[in-house]
């Protein structure tokens, strides 16, 4: 039997066997990473290799730089994860690896790797989009969750309420008609002279926030689940470029506070309705600006009095890592989907 005929009978097996191991690997972005995933809960190691320092450089990710930075790291990731997992390639029942959405050449070092070990391993290849995948970080921060929930997906590349169905079934709600959350956050914090990545710099600036800072903004789209954040982004920049050229003075940490405040309020105002008009009891959020405190500590608030339970991913699964892709592939491979051959390509996006 040749590679793929192997490969798509251990497929058909592992959708009933016991307990799945699985080797996943994600680069479509800055981070390389490997985990070793079992039976979708639990992981066995999660190693994160970040160029945060590099890209901080030069204001934000270089995709180049990110794929070279891939290929120099991929090796030594991949032997550090099965270290930590005590366990070997051997032990691997199916070699997981992000497709898209995210950067081009990044994501094609993760898959061509991860391509080479399945054939090598003769195991299944499993194709898993980046955004699932996020979703899939919550099933290892709880242990309890299960579908269906409403999810607020907040990462740097998508911005959107998605109603979760079953594992692998998944409902497009809203989704931002411009930027992206998180690329709000990095561009008001570059305009503020504040590092890559913008998020994380925002929060901690804005904690000294005193005054309520009035952009030129209204919130647009209130009747739809549908976001717009490019009217704040360019509200938030147009005053501090006024300010600047009148030689005015002006508090970055009260901007960083009330920009902050309006995102979050946004986010959690057309959230909240969601889960009202939908009669959806549960709700999980996913994606790198689910790392901040403040939309963290609203959306508690909203979900304490509205007697929603709350999932929140633990804050090291918020950003990009290989074990949120591990966990979905597993059910991915319950589901039978995802199977994929060697002539896996990347993809720029994809949709929910
Ligand atoms: O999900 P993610 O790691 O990557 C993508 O899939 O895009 O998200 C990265 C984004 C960046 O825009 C970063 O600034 C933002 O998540 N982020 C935060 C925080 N931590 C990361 N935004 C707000 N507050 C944070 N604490
Ligand atoms: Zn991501």
């Amino acid at each position: 039997m040749n590679y793929l005929e192997i490969a798509k009978e251990k497929y058909e097996k592992l959708k009933t066997q016991r307990d799945v191991t699985i080797l996943a690997i994600e680069s479509s972005c800055d981070e390389t990473s490997i985990a070793v995933v079992k039976n979708g809960r639990q992981v066995l190691s999660n190693i994160v290799s970040s160029q945060i320092d590099i890209h901080r450089l030069f204001g934000g990710v270089v995709p180049e730089v990110a794929s070279r930075n891939h290929i120099k790291n991929i090796v030594a990731v991949l032997e550090e994860s099965l270290k930590a997992s005590n366990l070997s390639l051997k032990d691997m029942d199916a070699v997981a690896v992000t497709y898209g959405a995210g950067l081009i050449g990044a994501l094609l070092v993760g898959i061509n790797f991860a391509k080479t070990l399945a054939y090598a391993l003769k195991v299944p290849l499993i194709a898993v989009s980046h955004v699932h995948g996020h979703i899939g970080a919550n099933y290892i921060s709880h242990l309890d969750l299960e579908p269906p929930f409403l999810c607020l997906m907040v990462s740097g590349g998508h911005t959107a309420l998605i109603d979760v169905q079953n594992y692998c079934r998944f409902h497009l709600i809203g989704s931002t008609v411009d930027d992206s959350v998180g690329e709000c956050f990095d561009k008001v914090a570059r305009v503020l002279g504040l590092p890559y990545p913008g998020g994380p710099a925002i929060q901690k600036m804005a904690q000294d926030g005193k005054n309520v800072v009035k952009f030129n903004y209204k919130t647009p789209l209130k009747d739809t689940y549908n976001f717009s954040f490019s009217g704040l982004k360019t509200a938030v920049v147009n005053f501090v470029h006024n300010k600047e050229q009148k030689h005015e003075e002006f508090s970055k940490s009260d901007i960083a506070c009330s920009f902050q405040e309006l995102v979050t309020d946004e986010l959690c105002t057309k959230t909240m309705r969601a889960c009202k008009e939908l009669k959806q009891k549960k709700l999980v959020v996913a994606g790198g600006v689910g790392a901040n405190s403040r939309l963290r500590e609203k959306l508690q608030d909203y979900c304490t009095k509205n007697n929603i339970k709350l999932y929140l991913p633990a804050l090291k699964y918020c950003t990009d890592n290989a074990a949120m892709i591990g966990a979905i592939a597993y059910y991915y491979i319950k589901a039978g989907i995802g199977f994929a051959d060697l002539t896996l390509t990347a993809k720029p996006t994809v949709s929910i």
